[in-house]
């Protein structure tokens, strides 16, 4: 069957990149799909350690996926850490994946920089880490930005080396199931993922800078738009966003080498849930100077709301801890038949 899960790291503000590249996602698809929401915990220790408040920014995650409307009763909203099949399966997969997997991610390369040696041997193996997590549920389908798509061709490599490595394993043991691979379908224990990076807003850019992308951890906050910015603060970042000096084209292909322009014009796009197509036919031959209050008043109208709802479920840690409670018993309760699965696929005792 198939099975949504996603996940977002406790650390820094969460921006208007998440929002419309994971989040907003996760809302829209579970009206149709089993959805499990994770906020990765054990993930955000792998670049810094010690974190000041790391239980208020896991509350803090919690109540960004409440207010943007995901529903905990329906679906699954928990911390990782909760669920120790996590770090489990993980182990595992740290013997199936090979070194020069991981020495090749870029984000790791990026997070790391020029002293290799010294980053936590956490950092190396986050991704890892990261397919444990969606394959402890067997998930089918993870909606997540541009920037973790290498991450989930590394988690569909180990999928297919643990399915071949242990065939015969898996089909004595009589776990083996018919699994979905492009066009084809192969036996296998764990399946191959299809990564759901769709829309106009699968990789925001900095508003200082079209060719950085929106980041927690960029210094300069007018860099982006935190989902706890007020209305005065969105439409003063968007004020202040670098643009160039001509009007918007009419025609998308006038957006190429225009970055800070399609850049806005693709938060408008996914703002509005329209086309990027759609917003030059109505500004095309516009200036910056109209653009810009039209796409701050859509922003404060789709931000506010969840703004609002944040700050009202943050006054009340009491709820967000019963949902995280709740979501981890019943994460944990399918991690256990997996894990069960899988050590009987390797071979252990139990
Ligand atoms: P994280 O916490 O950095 O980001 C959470 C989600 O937001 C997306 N995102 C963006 N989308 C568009 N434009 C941007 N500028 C932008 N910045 C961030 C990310 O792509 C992500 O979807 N490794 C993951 C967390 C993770 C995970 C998982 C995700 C751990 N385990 C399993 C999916 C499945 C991360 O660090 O995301």
């Amino acid at each position: 069957a198939p099975r949504v899960f996603s996940g977002v790291q406790p650390t820094g503000n969460l921006h208007l990149g998440n929002y419309l590249g994971a989040i907003r996602k996760f809302v829209a698809l579970q009206e149709s799909q089993d959805c499990i929401y994770c906020v990765v915990d054990l993930h955000s220790i792998t670049a810094q350690l010690v974190h000041e408040d790391l239980k208020g920014q896991i509350r803090s995650i919690t109540a960004a996926f409440l207010a943007a409307g995901i529903d905990p009763k329906r679906h699954i909203v928990f911390n990782q850490s909760r669920v120790s099949g996590h770090a489990e399966l993980a182990w595992i997969f740290n013997c199936v994946a090979r070194i020069g997997w991981m020495n090749r991610m870029t984000q790791f390369k990026e997070k790391a920089g020029k002293d290799r040696e010294n980053a936590s041997l956490g950092l190396l193996a986050y991704p890892s880490l990261m397919a444990a997590d969606i394959l402890l549920y067997r998930a089918t389908h993870v909606p997540v930005g541009d920037d973790q798509k290498q991450h989930l061709e590394l988690t569909r490599d180990i999928a297919i080396k643990f399915n071949n490595d242990f065939s015969g394993r898996i089909a004595a043991a009589g776990l083996g199931t018919e699994i979905a691979m492009g066009d084809e379908t192969v036996n296998g224990y764990f399946p191959i993922t299809e990564p759901m990076i769709e829309g106009p807003a699968t990789r925001v850019m900095s508003l200082k800078d079209g060719s950085k992308k929106m980041s927690k951890s960029d210094p300069s906050d007018l860099s982006r738009i935190n989902l706890t910015d007020d209305a005065d603060q969105i439409a003063r970042k968007i004020r202040k966003a670098k643009t160039d000096p001509d009007a918007l084209p009419s025609e998308t292909a006038g957006l190429a080498g225009r970055a800070e322009a399609d850049n806005l014009v693709g938060i408008y796009a996914a703002l509005a849930e329209t086309r990027k197509a759609d917003v030059l036919t109505e500004f095309g031959g516009r200036q910056f100077s109209e653009f810009k209050p039209a796409l701050a008043e859509l922003a404060v109208e789709k931000l506010a709301p969840i703004n609002a709802e944040m700050r009202r479920l943050i006054d009340d840690p009491g709820h967000i801890d019963a949902v995280l409670k709740d979501g981890g018993e019943r994460a944990g309760a399918i991690a256990e038949r997996t894990m069960r699965d899988v050590k009987e696929i390797v071979g252990f005792l139990q």
